[in-house]
């Protein structure tokens, strides 16, 4: 069984990239053989700058594999090293229907926020397909947000299959449905551009500074509160025990305490929750070889299997 999934390195990873997407990622490594790529075309479609680009790449390897990403086991690559991709979205894009395109929610949500309506943003799905289809994929970790990315790669492997005969495999979706979105300090869906992230990586004074700016009501301090409409609860129940949680639970029905100091341990709980990672990363970074390393025998490998299935693809369109 292949597992593929793909980060793009737009930004610094937050809580939600993790629980939505890297941790259900590494769990999956285990169970068969996983492909984890950088996707840096599609950060393209977002990024304008050469350095910040470059810069955040390795950031992305770097915290991915501080996660618990196992090289040995996954697969990590950048997608640029395998720039075959770009061919197989062309030829994907020569019979994706216009129609599935302009229906995706991910363009019209860019759109609305400002994004330029750039060909590359419209295609972002078309590529994002190729990514899955290059490697024969079976099953793809994503957030809950990326499922129509996953049912137009399907439309589009169906659409390739029944006019060239059988070539592409149907990927199936992981989504993990007791994270399925994971809020931000504002209780939106937590996301870089909304500025309602908190980092995995934050240093302590910036982490204690929004877990500390969560938004709350104004239930006073005595008053019984609604953990299951709370941020910092949903939060919590990420990283603490199920004691924990439990206990939380009911402080929260029972009054007598306020939001401050259920912040405060959350901040404890979420900071020990990532202190493993913050050691394994520091060791990472002493290596000065073992990232480029861990790339490149990534890219080895992914090249392999694009290369077989790209010469599939080719006969059968007949170039
Ligand atoms: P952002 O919204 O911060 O730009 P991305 O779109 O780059 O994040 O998401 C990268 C991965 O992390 C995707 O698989 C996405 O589904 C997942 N993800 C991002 N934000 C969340 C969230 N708040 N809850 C759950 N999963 C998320
Ligand atoms: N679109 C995904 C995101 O924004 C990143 C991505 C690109 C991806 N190609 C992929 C995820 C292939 C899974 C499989 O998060």
């Amino acid at each position: 069984m292949r597992i593929l999934s793909g980060i793009q390195p737009s930004g610094v990873l937050h809580i939600g990239n993790y629980f939505g997407m890297m941790r259900p990622a590494i769990a999956l490594q285990a169970e068969g053989e996983a492909f984890y790529f950088i996707a840096e075309y599609h950060a393209l479609t977002s990024v304008r700058d050469p350095q910040a680009l470059r810069e955040n790449s390795r950031r992305v390897a770097l915290d991915f594999l501080a996660c618990g990403l196992d090289p040995e086991r996954a697969a990590l690559f950048r997608q640029s090293d395998v720039p075959q991709v770009t061919e197989l979205a062309w030829i994907l894009s020569t019979v994706a229907p216009m129609g599935l395109l302009e229906r995706a929610h991910s363009y019209k949500d860019k759109l609305a926020r400002g994004m330029a309506a750039t060909v590359g943003l419209f295609d972002y799905p078309v590529l994002m397909a190729a990514d899955i289809l290059i490697y024969d994929s079976d099953i793809v970790p994503i957030g809950k947000d990326q499922k129509q990315h996953i049912e137009i790669t399907r439309d589009l492997a169906v659409k390739m299959n029944e006019t060239f005969g059988q070539i592409f495999k149907l990927p199936e979706p992981r989504i993990q449905a007791a994270t399925e979105v994971v809020p931000g300090i504002d209780g939106q869906k937590m996301s870089k551009s909304y500025g309602n992230n908190i980092d995995i990586f934050g240093d302590e004074k910036e982490t204690r500074k929004r877990v500390m700016s969560i938004v709350t009501d104004s239930t006073p301090v005595e008053a019984p509160k609604d953990s299951s409409r709370s941020t910092i609860f949903k939060l919590y129940s990420l990283v603490a025990s199920q004691n924990e949680v439990a206990e939380m639970r009911e402080r929260f029905q029972k009054g007598g305490a306020g939001y401050g100091d259920f912040k405060k341990q959350l901040f404890e709980k979420l900071w020990d929750y990532f202190a493993p990672m913050r050691k394994r990363r520091e060791e990472i970074l002493a290596d000065k070889t073992y990232i480029d390393d861990v790339l490149r025998r990534g890219a080895k490998r992914a090249n392999e299997v694009a290369d077989q299935v790209m010469e599939r693809v080719r006969a059968a369109v007949g170039l």
